[in-house]
């Protein structure tokens, strides 16, 4: 086959652009050949349930699945009843981005909260974890945190520590979807665990794709009463795939050694790298102050700048990236494992050119 695009292209629109890591592109071909058992009996999915109760613990499970909005839709499932209720962030993924299909594939509820940077607390979960016994109200029995959030922010361990034990006090139980979870960990220089496991989170969306994977997530059962039939509802969520090997080939490329932290610190670098340039360009007068700012630290590898509309038109014509809030004016530019500084600072020369 002829290679039809220009590989030399980047853009800045999600770290979903980038490809596959070469030595997970790798570990999908050493994991080639022969046969193996299908379904998960296999040689590499038992790997994978080593690397993970390496990082979550002895208790925990790993289920593989194809993708981020499945994990999220099977873990939730898993974790209520029919009549449950999650509450989570208005911006979470799993309200805004997944199609509804945790509402539509499992019929649960989310309860939404509005959060001025993508982090519930326990006041805020209060606004909707009421109304218990009462049979007009879906019961709100889990919450749901992103790490790192949708909006580029990261929770500390003590702040999810607040809301476990918020939650567990009344009888809620704490997903934590993790499509960018080794950013947050590499954002906060802690081990997985800390901030999953150890600081009481029960399920976890284990992500892969926006770190190198060709496609390829888990839902991990932190502890055996985290989940309830995952086995089965995750054939029932359409996310049980026959060659489970080539899956978890990828995710134990990932997370068996360190290749999960060095790629997301080199995204979260290339993050603040932007930033950075961006805020001495403004400091310096490069670019007029009026005409860029942020509007939410950058924690890992999502930077969110206010700019005129027009001016983000222009600068995309050279670079893609996507409109966060048109109305507000606010883009969303994301790093990837693959981000060069060569990028970064190409880049900043097209937004200083456009904004001088
Ligand atoms: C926070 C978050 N969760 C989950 C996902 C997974 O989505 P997908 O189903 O596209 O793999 C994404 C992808 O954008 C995300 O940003």
């Amino acid at each position: 086959m002829t290679r039809l695009h220009d590989p030399a292209w980047r853009g800045f629109a999600s770290d979903n652009y980038a490809g596959i890591h070469p030595e997970v592109l790798e570990a999908i071909a050493d994991a080639n050949g022969g046969h193996q058992v299908a379904y998960g009996d296999d040689v590499y999915t038992a790997r994978l349930q080593e690397v993970v109760r390496g990082h979550f613990g002895e208790q925990a499970e790993a289920f593989p699945v194809f993708n981020g909005t499945g994990a999220n839709v099977t873990a939730l499932t898993s974790a209520l009843p029919r009549w449950g209720a999650v509450v989570a962030a208005s911006t979470a993924h799993i309200n805004t981005d997944e199609g509804g299909a945790p509402e539509r594939v499992t019929g649960l509820k989310i309860l939404t909260v509005d959060t001025p940077d993508g982090k519930l607390t326990p006041e805020l979960i209060d606004r909707q974890a009421w109304g218990w016994g009462d049979e007009h109200r879906a019961q709100p029995l889990a919450v749901s945190i992103t790490n790192s959030t949708e909006l580029g922010t990261v929770y500390t361990v003590d702040e999810i520590r607040a809301i476990t034990e918020h939650a567990h006090a009344v009888g809620m139980k704490v997903h934590l979807d993790g499509a960018r979870i080794a950013n947050a960990a590499a954002a906060l220089g802690a081990p997985l665990r800390a901030f999953t496991t150890d600081a009481g989170v029960d399920l976890v969306s284990l992500g892969g794709t926006k770190n190198g994977i060709l496609a390829g997530e888990a839902v991990v059962a932190v502890h055996p009463g985290a989940a309830d039939g995952l086995v089965y509802l995750r054939k029932y969520t359409m996310q049980l795939a026959s060659k489970m090997r080539f899956l978890s080939a990828q995710l134990v490329a990932l997370y068996e050694g360190d290749l999960w932290l060095t790629s997301a610190q080199r995204a979260n670098a290339m993050a603040a790298r932007l930033r950075g340039a961006l805020e001495a360009a403004i400091a310096s007068g490069a670019i007029r102050p009026d005409a860029l700012g942020f509007a939410h630290p950058t924690d890992a590898n999502a930077v969110f700048a206010r700019l005129a509309n027009g001016a983000a038109d222009r600068i995309r014509e050279s670079f893609r990236f996507y409109d966060w809030d048109r109305a507000a004016g606010e883009v969303r530019w994301m790093a990837s494992w693959d981000t060069t500084e060569t990028d970064i600072d190409a880049f900043v020369a097209a937004i200083t050119a456009e904004l001088a």
